[in-house]
């Protein structure tokens, strides 16, 4: 649809950028911290370096919010680390984790940027991990209870709270993210019933938030991306439609609706892959009522019919390179996108098509809470760092957000993948996403300084005009 006049962004918009605890904190074992999951992980892609300092923002954090205060930002997303807070994943409270995310989000109020709190950002104590992880049901009280932890001390400073980061890409790209415990037997069935726990656990937050909280707002963070049908061909667009409902909305109807959608529920009876619900479980997930949706989009996927029989996945990917599973879907490149350096598409008008659809479905106020340019960045002589590709991504972004706020959807903040350089989930420090530059490499953690990109200036006016300045 074309549109005489667009709509401005709300005056209020909450203009910002995102990171997570252990891709962006280091100091992995410091002040009490116990060990997470991503910081037991043992094998990593040749040439990349693990988590333990990454950008160093424990040490970092004035300078860090100082630079997010001189870009403008109205809102800073961050994810608190379990183990920080409870170093072994439930009982005893380290204080020191406390204080460190204390003094963070008072640092960010300073500067009048509003706090955004995922809870859960693909960490899970190594402890709980050892236990089961999400397959024990008891991983569900334990985050229930590490969750009154962060409301109770947080909840007179923070309003916007995410309940669990991509638990969408946990389930189908576990071991690209590196968090699949390589003991798990009949994988994939397993894996729906960690699902489902997470799905309860999820419920249960968002009702203790409400009830401890009501001025508090909390939503869950899925990765969300449109799925399109390789060609009209009407198999295609079945194959099209069971992607929809198993990568999308399989997430978003659970903790929206309170249930499981008929296509993604098919789909597990056909697989085998049905999880144990337990009396009382859906009137946990129907109970819970989020009020907002934070989503992150990278790119639309597309898929074909997949004519096989059996249950073994079609290829190799990751969070966005699609699986593909026999008899539902197959990944089909889109040749009308073009790719980033790691093989990502890259698809701004598919942004639009996906903010539509969501709220369509759902009609619920959007924030995007990720959405960026993994790039390999260079320092020139001068000590400039030009990432005009980055700035041309986010331009094109931002143009469609605003075309899909005309349409008429309800869009109140915008925070990119990432605020700062950071450790990237399987390709390391050298896939860069910040607007700030962390001078490090692989395995030479140099002086760790900060080094605004060009973008950091593109997005301070960004923010200035509240959206209307998307030149450069
Ligand atoms: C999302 C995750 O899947 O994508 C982030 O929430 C991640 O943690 C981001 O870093 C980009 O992915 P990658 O693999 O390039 O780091």
């Amino acid at each position: 649809m074309k549109h005489k006049n667009l709509k401005p962004f709300s005056n209020n918009f909450l203009w910002g950028a995102s990171t997570s605890a252990y891709q962006v904190e280091g100091a992995w074992n410091e002040d009490g911290k116990g060990p997470s999951v991503m910081d037991m992980r043992e094998e990593f892609p040749e040439g990349t370096t693990d988590f333990k300092v990454a950008s160093d923002h424990y040490h970092h954090y004035k300078e860090d919010v100082s630079l997010m205060a001189e870009m403008g930002f109205k809102a800073y997303r961050f994810s608190i680390a379990w183990t920080r807070i409870i170093p072994n994943g439930t009982g005893e409270v380290n204080s020191k984790g406390i204080e460190f995310y204390n003094n963070l989000i008072n640092e960010l109020i300073k500067y009048n940027i509003e706090p955004i709190v995922t809870m859960y950002h693909f960490d899970l104590p190594h402890v709980l991990q050892e236990k089961g992880g999400w397959s024990n049901r008891e991983t569900i009280e334990a985050f229930v209870e590490y969750a009154k932890v962060l409301l109770n001390s947080y909840g007179d400073r923070v309003k916007y709270w995410l309940t669990i980061n991509e638990q969408n890409m946990m389930i189908m790209h576990g071991k690209a993210l590196g968090i699949l415990d390589s003991n798990l037997e009949e994988v994939d069935c397993e894996l729906y019933q960690q699902n489902h726990h997470m799905l309860v656990a999820q419920a249960k937050v968002i009702d203790l938030c409400h009830q401890m909280l009501p001025a508090a707002l909390i939503g869950p963070a899925p990765n969300i991306a449109y799925v399109y049908p390789a060609t009209s061909k009407p198999e295609d667009v079945l194959a099209a439609q069971n992607f929809n409902a198993i990568r999308n909305w399989l997430y978003l109807d659970a903790a929206i609706y309170g249930r499981y959608n008929a296509t993604a529920w098919s789909f597990l009876e056909e697989k085998g892959y049905v999880p144990t619900i337990v009396d009382g479980d859906m009137d946990i997930l129907q109970k819970a009522n989020p009020d907002f949706i934070a989503f992150n989009y990278y790119a639309t996927k597309t898929v074909e019919a997949s004519v096989e029989d059996g249950n073994e996945k079609i290829g190799t990917g990751d969070q966005e390179i699609v699986i593909g599973e026999k008899g539902v879907y197959k990944g089909h490149s889109n040749p009308h996108l073009p790719t980033n350096d790691f093989g990502w598409q890259i698809d701004p008008v598919g942004f639009r098509a996906t903010l539509r659809e969501v709220y369509e479905r759902y009609q619920l106020p959007i924030i995007i809470t990720e959405n960026g340019l993994g790039a390999i960045d260079k320092v020139e002589e001068d000590g400039s760092i030009n990432d005009t590709y980055r700035i041309n991504y986010y331009k094109q972004h931002l143009e469609q957000m605003q075309l899909a706020i005309t349409d008429g959807v309800d869009v109140f903040g915008y925070c990119p993948w990432s605020a700062i350089d950071l450790i990237s989930t399987h390709s390391g420090a050298k896939k860069r996403y910040g607007f700030i530059f962390v001078d490090r490499e692989e395995f030479n953690l140099k002086e760790l300084r900060r080094i605004p990109k060009q973008s950091f200036y593109w997005y301070k006016d960004v923010i200035a005009s509240n959206g209307e300045s998307l030149d450069y």
